[in-house]
């Protein structure tokens, strides 16, 4: 009878992560007037460079989990900034995104290395049959973006051997954004879900859950100032000409170029079924 009280509270929380995800939409008359999607990602701003640190508590999560190497399964895996500086120890690494332009970035950056690894292009949970299994399951910076947590986590956990490591910022990556919406649009912005309910939600779902974190500097690109003004003028749906009142708010108030990231760790079941 455990497990099932267990499942309703995954159930019951995972519940309350999707509404207060749905909070995040943007109001319908401000996206209206959007030249461009605010939704879209840089593969630029994923990609692997100089200042990619490769000994965070993600890293060596994934790195004890398989001693002398092992197989990868990267979900969301952008440019692959969270699991190609691995290195040797990857004897092949499947990288998962629901963007082509992010798997080509992914795919360029594991040829340039030498990287075994293959591609799979579609959203997870629902290519992981494709996917299969491997040693280490990584996932960073996608779970904001999962309103279906419970069945998305499961699917980790599944396809894992021997351990899943997420990795998330302790707030919503939009959250730094929050004083800009108000500044141009005069509209509050969420706060909450935050990595402390995801955790909640995964420790409802699986048994010896570790975590830890870091303050992590963001990728080269992503502290860009230009790309910054670029970003944040279209993440609010602005006209281009307003490109430089953003640039002097910007100036007044700058980004922060680290962000908290918390690991979340956890032993696969995909060899116990
Ligand atoms: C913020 S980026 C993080 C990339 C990389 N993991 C990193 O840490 O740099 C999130 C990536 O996840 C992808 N993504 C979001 N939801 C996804 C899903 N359900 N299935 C597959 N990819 C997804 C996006 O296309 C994007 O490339």
């Amino acid at each position: 009878m455990e497990p099932k009280k267990v499942d309703h509270l995954a159930d019951r929380l995972a519940t309350h992560w999707a509404e207060e995800l749905k909070a995040w939409g943007i109001p319908e008359h401000i996206l209206a007037s959007a030249p461009e999607s605010p939704w879209t990602h840089d593969p630029k701003a994923f990609a692997v460079d100089d200042a990619l640190p490769t000994e965070t508590p993600s890293y060596q999560a994934a790195k004890a989990a398989f001693q002398r190497g092992g197989t990868v399964i990267d979900v969301g895996v952008g440019g692959g900034r969270s699991s190609l500086g691995l290195g040797a120890l990857a004897t092949h690494i499947t990288g998962v995104d629901a963007s082509q332009a992010m798997l080509d970035r992914f795919s360029t950056t594991a040829t340039e290395q030498s990287t075994p690894h293959t591609t799979i292009l579609g959203n997870w949970p629902e290519v992981a049959g494709q996917a299969g299994t491997a040693d280490v399951v990584i996932c960073h910076h996608v779970l904001y973006n999962v309103s279906e947590i419970v069945l998305f986590i499961s699917a980790l956990t599944n396809a894992a051997i021997r351990q899943v490591v997420v990795e998330i910022t302790d707030s919503h990556p939009q959250s730094r954004l929050n004083d800009a919406w108000l500044h141009f649009h005069n509209i509050t912005r969420p706060t909450s879900p935050n990595a402390s309910d995801a955790l909640e939600i995964i420790r409802a779902l699986n048994d010896h859950v570790e975590i830890s974190s870091i303050q992590r500097r963001l990728s080269v690109a992503a502290v860009d100032k230009q790309a910054q003004i670029a970003y944040v003028r279209r993440t609010l749906c602005l006209p281009f000409n307003r490109e430089p009142e953003v640039a002097a708010y910007l100036a007044r108030h700058p980004l922060a170029e680290t962000r908290k990231a918390v690991t979340i760790a956890w032993p696969g079941t995909a060899n116990s079924k």
